[in-house]
């Protein structure tokens, strides 16, 4: 009998897990008897004359290149989505028929999703998800129907009918990736908050997330003084007193912004430009900058000068963009553990028959984490649109612009044994190796290119 063949790819910016993920999936399969081929630079590789793959399990064991501890993924990632009647539509639809899968998973965020709907008519494709963003979901089930289009416009808006929610009613409680992201933002920080001290400074530390405010959450372990989140405009007047407030008593300031914050006319603070995927998603930079810029209007000199004996407020601020490095390196252990779960529960549902499916991860306090999965439809919108998921208002204290104690109840679960001890020790043993004073680096990509076929 022929063995039965799925594919994999992975699409969207990528993150910590994804190697982690795909391993999960390979495994899976090796124990169901199943190949795996992955497919290079995500939806990309379907639309040329050519398919590249690599065969992930040849005789049912994973190739060595695949490490769930090695950050990124060893298929490479890209946002090229096809649209369902687009010119390419035909070639994919040519090209997944010809590789005879069983099924297609695809590992992504929101714009993968959106991406994956013109395939899922051709073969059946499920999702594992991943995102450092931490927002595909819901924070309750029956959140995608109260999006409404004002006055008949073009663009949507959330208006939450549940005012409250508990943990339990969150829709994927946390993707993959987000926690080794909060563990950058973390250690950052902690780095940054101590030259702010010395030097008098205020520090502006600006956070991926784009819409949502996850990032910018969970960098309250750092212990940040004041946290803005894309989903609370921006209350300036607030703001600059509380910097008065806090640089008057501590000599200092630590302000975390989310880079998708919003002024309340709605405009964005840091420029944003469109990006590629489906899912309409911006580009966002220089949030940290325009605040910096607006707090030393604001302040003026006086009192810098007079704590920093005689420095402006132009040098008493700095800001620092963590940017890619939030993406990259190795996974912390709970990215590690649900990525390849996830991506096990991917695989039992491709073997279950199930289409158009997402693999998630719930949690309860009676029963921690669990794997189980929704059907995508149930992610859309009353207009088909699946968008990203933003911090509910419970989360957030405005008033504190702080996490609030349902935010610290959130981050709990996910952070309590997020980070294995191999964590830390891998700077001590492996980042500081002697031999990396003597050995070039060595690229994963080099010996996966030796890998690929072109089907
Ligand atoms: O969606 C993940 C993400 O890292 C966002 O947080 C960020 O805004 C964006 O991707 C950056 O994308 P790129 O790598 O294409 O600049």
């Amino acid at each position: 009998m022929k063995r039965k063949r799925i594919g994999v790819l992975t699409a969207g910016g990528d993150t910590p897990a994804l190697n982690a993920t795909i391993y999960g999936i390979v495994e899976e399969a090796n124990r169901r008897d199943t190949e795996v081929l992955g497919l290079i630079r995500g939806y990309a590789s379907l639309m040329g004359e050519q398919v590249p793959t690599i065969l992930l399990n040849p005789l049912l064991s994973t190739i060595p290149e695949l490490d769930p501890c090695v950050g990124g993924t060893i298929l490479g990632s890209s946002r090229t989505y096809v649209a369902p009647d687009s010119p390419e539509m035909g070639r994919v639809t040519e090209n997944l028929k010809r590789l005879e899968l069983d099924g297609l998973i695809c590992v992504g965020g929101d714009g993968t999703i959106n991406g994956m709907q013109p395939l899922a008519d051709v073969t059946p494709c499920v999702l594992a998800p991943k995102t450092i963003d931490n927002d595909l979901g819901l924070n309750y089930a029956d959140e995608p129907n109260d999006w409404r289009r004002l006055n008949g416009e073009e663009t949507a808006e959330l208006q939450p009918s549940r005012r409250s929610i508990r943990l339990e009613d969150i829709v994927n409680y946390a993707t993959p990736g987000f926690a080794t992201a909060v563990f950058v933002v973390a250690h950052s920080i902690d780095r940054i908050r101590t030259t702010a001290e010395s030097h008098r400074r205020v520090a502006i530390v600006e956070v991926m997330g784009r819409k949502s405010g996850y990032i910018a959450l969970g960098s309250a372990y750092a212990q940040p003084d004041i946290i803005l989140v894309p989903e609370v405009p921006l209350n300036l007047d607030q703001l600059e007193q509380e910097v008065r407030r806090l640089y008057e008593i501590q000599h200092h300031a630590v302000i975390v912004v989310g880079e998708g914050v919003r002024l309340p006319d709605g405009t964005d603070l840091g420029a944003a430009e469109k990006s590629f995927d489906p899912a309409g998603n911006i580009r966002f930079d220089g949030a940290g900058d325009a605040l910096a810029t607006m707090l030393q209007d604001r302040m003026q000199d006086g009192i810098f000068e007079r704590i920093r004996f005689g420095e402006p407020a132009k040098s008493s601020f700095f800001t620092r963009k963590i940017g890619h490095t939030q993406r990259g390196g190795r996974p912390v252990q709970f990215d590690r553990y649900y990525g390849s779960q996830l991506g096990g529960k991917a695989v039992e549902l491709v073997a279950a028959g199930d289409s158009n499916q997402v693999a998630m991860l719930q949690y309860s306090s009676k029963n921690g984490f669990e794997t189980s999965s929704l059907s995508a439809n149930r992610l859309r919108d009353p207009w088909g649109n699946i968008h990203a998921r933003t911090l509910h208002p419970t989360m957030y204290d405005s008033e504190r612009m702080h996490l609030s104690d349902f935010g610290r109840a959130y981050l709990q679960p996910i952070f309590t044994n997020a980070i294995g001890w191999d964590d830390v020790e891998f700077t001590r043993a492996e980042t500081f190796s002697p031999g990396n004073l003597t050995n070039r680096f060595q690229s994963v990509n080099v010996d996966v290119a030796k890998r690929i076929r072109q089907l």
